[in-house]
């Protein structure tokens, strides 16, 4: 198990196309805590999910990771935090179409020369975790909307990235479904990973050690 890694975020703004969409907003994701990030539909959960991956520039204020001033750093070191730390499940569950449930749970571990093939037990166990059991060689697109959101969710496993950013990770599942994604989150939680889920589900946001509003 890694020791964790802590994101913070300090102060934070950001202007998209000249409009403040985050202005002055402080978060931390703390190895074995979870962070819920709450408000209206275009409120900037995502947003700030966003920008608490580096996928999204800030305008004002600093991310950090660990000690280090991540707003500022270079495509290089930005990639080594996605492999090396970030799982990230995202709103519109980012999956390739055309490929299958196995190649999109893998995905950031293939290797051109050997595909899936070397990742196959691990694979297997993630689909296994979020109810999956048996579907690697489906196409994506055949799958239900719930199902293509717990495929996202298997990649995230797969992967045990240590700083866990979800973006709505329930939003298509029924409730049994729902227990078991939080049930995997929270794991990772008490395994020392840091979470942070945006969404309107309020249950699940009071289950988190702590709740950001954003309005
Ligand atoms: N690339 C972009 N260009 C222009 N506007 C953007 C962009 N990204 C986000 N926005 C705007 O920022 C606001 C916040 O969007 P965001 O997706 O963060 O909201 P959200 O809280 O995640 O909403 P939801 O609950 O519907 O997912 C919205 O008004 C959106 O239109
Ligand atoms: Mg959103």
């Amino acid at each position: 198990m890694s020791t964790g890694t802590a994101v913070v975020a300090r102060d934070v703004s950001i202007t998209v196309a000249g409009r403040a969409i985050i202005t002055g907003v402080s978060a931390e994701l703390a190895p074995g805590r979870s962070l819920a990030l709450v408000g209206a539909s275009g409120a900037g959960k995502t947003t700030l999910l966003n920008a608490l991956g580096l996928l999204q520039p800030v305008s004002g204020g600093s991310i950090t990771v660990g000690d280090a001033p991540a707003h500022r750093w270079k495509d290089g070191q930005r990639r080594r935090f996605w492999r090396d730390h970030m799982a990230f499940i995202a709103q519109d569950y980012g999956l390739v179409e055309d490929e299958t449930v196995a190649y999109n749970v893998a995905l950031h571990a293939l290797s051109v020369w050997r595909g899936a093939a070397p990742h196959r037990a691990g694979v297997r166990a993630a689909l296994a975790a979020v109810g999956l059991e048996g579907r690697e060689k489906d196409r994506v697109s055949t799958l239900s909307g719930g199902e293509r959101q717990r495929v996202g969710i298997a990649r995230a496993v797969f992967k045990r990235g240590d700083v866990i950013l979800a973006d709505e990770p329930t939003a298509s599942l029924d409730e049994d479904n729902r227990e078991a994604i939080a049930g995997l989150l929270f794991e990772r939680v008490r395994e020392g990973a840091a979470l942070a889920i945006a969404t309107h589900d309020l249950d699940l946001a009071a289950r988190c050690d702590s709740v950001l509003e954003l309005s």
